[in-house]
């Protein structure tokens, strides 16, 4: 028996989790127009899609002549553990093929779409939907965001092509960065100013003005894949010139701070700190990615003993923060700022950066 107490825990785990959103129609659209090209002749799989509410299963059934697909292969997850996040109230987890619209009306029908009831829960990791996965050519989806790192190591171990969507974060994740530092995957064209709205019944926290009913908002979200884009070759066009003062180097890694992505300079031939929206921008052509601040990184060059840390308001206390960020050394305490001490030498902590060169100079 379920006590009241476990039951509540319960739904804080899923809470937590917080997995059960949709993908919008015109988001899907906005994104997959740059990649028709790939499309021709390919098996898609979206394993992570109930076809009853996914965008996704609308867009490449309704798509699936104009881009020439083979087939579309659709799984649907039933989660064991049923809450009041579940929107899917069918008894099993049900697996689709369709194979393109017959009587040539135009509609996915019904007669033309197989659902089929799966024997398990439908987890993209169980051995039913990785048979599928074996048939497919390319794999879109939202996938659950607490699973992405072993979402995208199965579709890496399975050599498949992708598009899918994730939380900016997983790029600083030690499964997905060196994938990216090894430009076996990369950041799609992406959701305007990184903000997607979802179709999710979790509590509406949007201001007034864009508050919609059932619709969730998440700031951060991007693209990942390692299909080819005409954006990856472009050129960022940089116009600044590199100047010591303007770009200090840090004291725990071999490279200057750049802070916008904008500013990077057009003549420095060493290692750059940039902010992690600099893949947003980022040519293999043009730059080489070396490492990243994120402390399990073998870049990491310098650890400091245990710091005190000076908040703004003046508080103090002894912590080894400094060790998970580039470190830049100032002159003296700042005031109205947090710091760091160590020894008689004061430091600033920046946001975490990914380490770039300029290959081209
Ligand atoms: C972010 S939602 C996106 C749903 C849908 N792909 C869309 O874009 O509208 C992620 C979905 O993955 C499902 N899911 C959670 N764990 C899963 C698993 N282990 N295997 C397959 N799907 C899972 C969740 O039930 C949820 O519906």
């Amino acid at each position: 028996m379920v006590t009241k107490a476990s039951n509540s825990s319960l739904q804080e785990a899923k809470k937590a989790k917080r997995d059960e959103f949709y993908t919008q129609l015109p988001d899907i659209e906005r994104e997959l127009r740059h990649y028709k090209t790939h499309f021709e002749g390919k098996v898609v799989y979206c394993n992570c899609d109930d076809p009853r509410v996914s965008s996704f299963f609308h867009y490449f059934s309704y798509n699936f002549e104009k881009l020439g697909l083979k087939k579309l292969i659709t799984t649907c997850y039933k989660s064991q553990d049923r809450d009041l996040f579940s929107q899917n109230d069918s008894e099993s987890a049900v697996y689709l093929e369709y194979e393109g619209d017959r009587n040539l009306n135009n509609v996915p029908d019904v007669e033309e779409i197989g659902v089929k009831p799966l024997m398990g829960d439908g987890d993209f990791r169980s051995t039913e939907c990785v048979e599928l996965l074996k048939q497919a050519d390319i794999v879109v989806t939202n996938p659950p965001f607490s699973l992405f790192r072993e979402y995208v190591a199965q579709l890496m171990e399975h050599n498949k092509k992708f598009l899918i969507i994730g939380h900016q974060n997983a790029i600083k994740y030690k499964g997905i960065f060196p994938l990216i530092k090894d430009n076996r995957l990369w950041l799609g064209y992406g959701f305007t100013r990184n903000m997607a709205q979802f179709m999710s019944s979790y509590e509406n926290t949007m201001t007034d003005l864009d508050r919609q009913e059932g619709m969730i908002r998440i700031s951060g979200v991007q693209w990942f894949t390692n299909l080819d884009t005409t954006k990856r070759h472009e050129d960022l066009i940089l116009y600044r010139s590199y100047n010591p003062d303007d770009y200090p180097t840090y004291d725990n890694f071999d490279a200057i701070e750049v802070s916008k992505t904008v500013d990077i300079p057009m003549d420095y031939p060493g290692v750059m700190g940039v902010p992690i929206t600099f893949l947003e921008k980022y040519n293999p052509d043009q730059f080489e990615i070396v490492g990243t601040s994120q402390s399990w990184d073998e870049q990491r060059s310098k650890a400091y003993p245990p710091q005190v840390q000076v908040s703004a308001d003046g508080r103090k206390s002894t912590v080894m923060k400094l060790n998970d960020a580039p470190a830049l050394q100032l002159q003296s305490p700042p005031a109205g700022k947090t710091y760091y001490a160590v020894g008689g030498d004061y430091f600033q902590a920046v946001y975490a950066r990914i380490l770039i060169r300029n290959k081209r100079l």
